[in-house]
């Protein structure tokens, strides 16, 4: 019998994956073999409502028809010709991206990591052919708490010990601020005329939801400006519909000078990343000074363009907007009846309740067992904060039914 073809349990799959592969998660037990819009199910046919949507990547909703249709239609007629040559759908994604987001031009990358690298790289260069830093001194400030991903240039600058222990020696040229605070941007701004960038999450997804307080990025951008510093943005898990607004920094009316995306730009069918920015930054980089073989491919730019027209025509930065409304005043509703909750924070539909008890304890993850019991799936997140983040294609009867789920589970 093949090992796909075959019925295994729940219980046999986890022992297989704990056997054979390398123990760097620690999943909730449960096995999923099935998704469909808001909806997964387990391999033995239990469904949940999915709260966490791959950490964002499944704004679209699980197998959206119209982005399996369009990869499907790719993977059959052109799937990968590496950047040696040109293809006919790259130019077509290069295009719809940029005019999406206002930007001259996209450099297309594959991971969320790598499109960070992308960015620091581009940063750098920029300051020694642009700005005119010094050889090999320029610097990006960074947030303490920040979650950019898992290269070791990027742990480097990770103050999140899990992340970053024993991956030594770090790579020089970060230094860190406390998330949020603009003064301490611009203390380091005015001091040091090395700094180059500012790479910033408009709200920490990985740190808990941190939403910083109104004005931060706006008042961050301004400061950038004055001092010659781009303001870089990874809006990868908070971009593309998920916080209520096309991108988060729309709240303050902020453009970034580089902006990273990555996770939901496929709808979460296919790893796409990419970095945007106009010519005066972009055109640093020439030809065989960066690249990926997979980076542009047809099916990854076929497949794009069908998540952002799906996010476009469904108008899911509205329904974003709206059923977030509603969640956090319902959640809020909840807390009030309970001592196990602290509080709800977020905007849109990328939000956190914080629970009553100290990092290190099992309460979170014990409260996330019980709702995966009752029907949905989420998972803690720093110890004691759980992320609630529905796929942005959730209808209002669907949510209402969650916070039932919550509520039940909470208030036992
Ligand atoms: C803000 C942010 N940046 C970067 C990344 C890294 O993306 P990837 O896991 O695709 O490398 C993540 C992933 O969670 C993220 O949330």
């Amino acid at each position: 019998m093949s090992l796909v073809e075959g019925k295994i349990s729940s219980e046999e799959l986890m022992e297989m994956e704990n056997k054979y592969g390398a123990h760097n998660y620690h999943p909730l037990p449960v096995v999923l073999s099935k998704g469909k819009g808001v909806y997964v199910w387990d391999v033995e046919g239990k469904r949940y409502y999915d709260f966490l949507s791959a950490y964002s990547a499944v704004n679209q909703g699980h197998s959206h028809p119209k982005i399996v249709q369009a990869m499907i239609d790719q993977v059959q007629t052109l799937a990968l010709t590496s950047r040696a040559f040109y293809n006919d759908v790259l130019g077509l994604y290069e295009k719809k991206i940029t005019s999406f987001f206002g930007f001259d031009k996209v450099l297309p990358m594959n991971s969320g990591a790598e499109a960070v690298e992308t960015a620091i790289k581009l940063c750098r260069r920029w300051a020694y052919e642009k700005k005119g830093i010094a050889e090999n001194v320029a610097t990006i400030i960074v947030c303490d708490g920040n979650f950019h991903g898992r290269t070791t240039t990027i742990i480097s600058f990770s103050n999140d010990p899990d992340s970053r222990i024993n991956y030594g020696p770090y790579t020089p040229g970060f230094v860190s601020i406390p998330y949020g605070d603009a003064s301490a941007l611009e203390e380091v701004l005015k001091n040091n005329k090395n700094i180059a960038g500012f790479l910033v999450e408009p709200i920490q997804g990985e740190a808990g939801v941190m939403v910083p307080e109104e004005g931060f990025l706006a008042k961050a951008k301004t400061l950038c400006e004055q001092h010659n510093v781009l303001f870089i943005a990874d809006e990868i898990q908070t971009g593309i519909a998920r916080t209520g607004k096309l991108l988060a920094v729309n709240y303050e009316n902020v453009t970034p000078d580089i902006l990273i995306l990555g996770k939901a730009l496929s709808g979460g069918v296919y790893p796409v990343s990419a970095v945007l920015a106009n010519d005066d930054i972009m055109l640093v980089i020439k030809p065989g000074q960066h690249g990926s073989t997979f980076g542009g491919n047809p099916i990854a730019a076929k497949v794009a363009i069908a998540a952002l027209e799906v996010v476009e025509d469904e108008k899911l930065a509205e329904n974003a907007y709206r059923l977030g409304e509603l969640f956090r005043k319902e959640m809020n509703r909840i807390i009030e009846k309970t001592d196990l909750l602290v509080k709800v924070r977020g905007k849109g539909l990328l939000n956190a309740i914080i629970v009553n008890d100290t990092p290190e304890s099992s309460t979170a993850w014990d409260l996330c067992v019980k709702l995966a019991e009752n029907g949905l799936l989420a998972k803690p997140t720093h110890g004691n904060i759980i992320r609630f983040a529905p796929p942005l294609v959730m209808t209002e009867e669907q949510l209402m039914e969650c916070v039932a789920i919550i509520e039940k589970t909470i208030l036992g």
